[in-house]
């Protein structure tokens, strides 16, 4: 019964993440370039291995993939969402790239889905979680199955909404209420969880907050300070952070 009622909960948000990305995923790098800030300084923590194998979960269009694909021609990328929508946009781009052949997508759900068996493989030497925990409705669940998946030695990486500690009252106010909208929801909590989980699988969590806490960037490894993690490391998203810089104080 608890099984059953759990598949009917994970049918509904996946059309719910259709229904918000069937037309969006058109317009949808071109207008999130500026608000899901920190993605490029994701990708420059993953210092990826050649012959590596990248799992990104929600990868929506594809964006993330394709730019770590182009930078790293060794490795092998592979990606899920719940969106079936998202994932048509992600095939398409990625085989538009040039790196259709290094870059696999399925659907699936974050809270449950084996990427291994999908994929016939070991396990991932990297996962990556882009934005996308502030939108799977059990996001413990979902990270605790994304560590699951790593390969002795691998590192899970994160990038999402932070507190927004350094935000006016009332601006932060709007951009909850707006992000709501979207589904998206920043996770409270989320720090202190997965570096809580880190610490009972004998793993370092190490936390950097990005322009005043608007975005959280964590990586869990068994590297206290991995690569791009260090106080002095400059965000990777150059134009993003003269964007936001102008907003907040
Ligand atoms: C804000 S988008 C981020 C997409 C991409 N990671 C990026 O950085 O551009 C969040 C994505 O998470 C996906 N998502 C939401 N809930 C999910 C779940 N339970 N399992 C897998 N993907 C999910 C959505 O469909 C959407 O594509």
């Amino acid at each position: 019964m608890k099984q059953h009622s759990q598949t009917l909960v994970a049918t509904r948000h996946a059309r719910t993440m259709d229904d918000v990305y069937r037309y969006q995923r058109y317009i949808y790098d071109l207008t999130r370039k500026y608000y899901l800030f920190g993605r490029d300084t994701l990708l420059n923590t993953l210092d990826i291995p050649d012959g590596a194998r990248v799992l990104e979960i929600g990868c929506g269009t594809g964006r993330n993939l394709v730019v770590a694909a182009r930078a790293n021609p060794q490795a092998l990328f592979y990606g899920f969402d719940i969106s079936s929508q998202m994932l048509k946009t992600a095939s398409a781009k990625a085989a538009k790239a040039g790196v259709g052949e290094r870059v696999f997508t399925v659907a699936g759900d974050a809270e449950n889905f084996d990427a291994r068996r999908a994929f016939q493989l070991a396990g991932f030497e990297r996962v990556l979680f882009s934005y996308s925990l502030s939108m799977v409705p059990d996001w413990q669940r979902a990270f605790t199955n994304a560590l699951d998946q790593l390969t002795p030695g691998g590192s899970a990486h994160i990038v999402d909404f932070g507190d927004m500690e350094r935000w006016p009252g009332f601006a932060r106010t709007l951009m909850l209420k707006w992000l709501a909208r979207f589904h998206v929801e920043p996770r409270a909590g989320m720090t202190d969880f997965v570096e809580t989980l880190a610490k009972q699988r004998g793993l370092s969590a190490s936390t950097r907050r990005l322009a005043g806490g608007y975005a959280v960037l964590i990586v869990v490894s068994d590297d206290p300070v991995p690569a791009g993690q260090k106080p002095s490391d400059k965000s990777a998203d150059g134009d993003d952070v003269t964007f936001l810089h102008k907003m907040i104080p």
